[in-house]
């Protein structure tokens, strides 16, 4: 006989949850469009770009927390990474990832799974060598069990976009938030703070390697350090 492990969620994250998933559907129809007709946006490109630079990434699986339509993927699977893994809450955002990589071929090296990252089991056996979060965790109010998500799966480096976190941000973030979060019935924008996220990555021995600023977004670059025993 089967059991089912009921995951509990606070009301107010399952609320969350619900309304990202209609706000990020359609969402996703939108972004589509732009990637096949202009290419990736500045940061998503950025991160492509330090992945691929890498010689690891032509033997690497790489997994894309959030994915929506699965454009950083593809873009990595077009320049040789060997493997890619998509996970969307949106099962709208996940219908057009499955779609394009039917357009572009990729059937046998991209996977793509609907569900929330909390949730969902990772589908490899191999090792995973980098995971990214390209603006999420400001998607979702659970940062912190996120990563200890990301880093129980061991990769070798993260990729994280994240807005900026200024005095100024958090003051206009308050009424954005309210105001999004009565139009779509529960989503609201997270402003985690950096130097938490840092810390926790710091506690598992990640070293931060690069961070940039592009407009209003932070992308930080994290790699495990390889400890080798004395
Ligand atoms: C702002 S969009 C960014 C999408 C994509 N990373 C990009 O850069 O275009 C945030 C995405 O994260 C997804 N998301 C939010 N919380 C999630 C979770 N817990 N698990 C998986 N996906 C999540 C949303 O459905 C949405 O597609």
């Amino acid at each position: 006989m089967t059991e089912t492990v009921e995951i509990s969620r606070p009301k107010s994250v399952e609320k969350h949850e619900i309304a990202a998933k209609k706000l990020f559907g359609k969402e996703a129809k939108r972004q589509a469009a732009k990637y096949e007709k202009k290419g990736l946006s500045s940061t998503a490109k950025r991160i492509t770009e330090l992945i691929i630079a890498q010689d690891t990434a032509k033997n690497g699986v790489y997994l894309d927390i959030g994915c929506g339509s699965g454009k950083i993927c593809f873009e990595l699977l077009k320049n040789g990474v060997k493997k890619t893994i998509g996970i969307d809450l949106s099962e709208k955002a996940i219908e057009i990832a499955e779609q394009l990589k039917e357009k572009f071929n990729f059937q046998d090296r991209a996977v793509f799974v609907a569900g929330s990252f909390l949730d969902v089991e990772i589908p490899t056996t191999e090792p995973i060598q980098g995971i990214i979060l390209h603006r999420v965790l400001c998607c979702h109010p659970e940062a912190e069990k996120i990563l200890q998500k990301v880093i129980a799966l061991n990769p070798q480096e993260i990729y994280i976009t994240l807005p900026t976190d200024n005095r100024i941000v958090r003051t206009i973030h308050v009424p954005i938030g309210v105001l999004t979060r009565t139009f779509t019935k529960g989503f609201q924008a997270q402003l985690h703070t950096h130097k938490k996220i840092f810390s926790i990555l710091l506690e598992h021995d990640y070293t931060l390697v690069l961070k940039e600023r592009k407009t209003l977004w932070w992308t930080y670059v994290f790699r495990k350090e390889n400890k080798t025993a004395v």
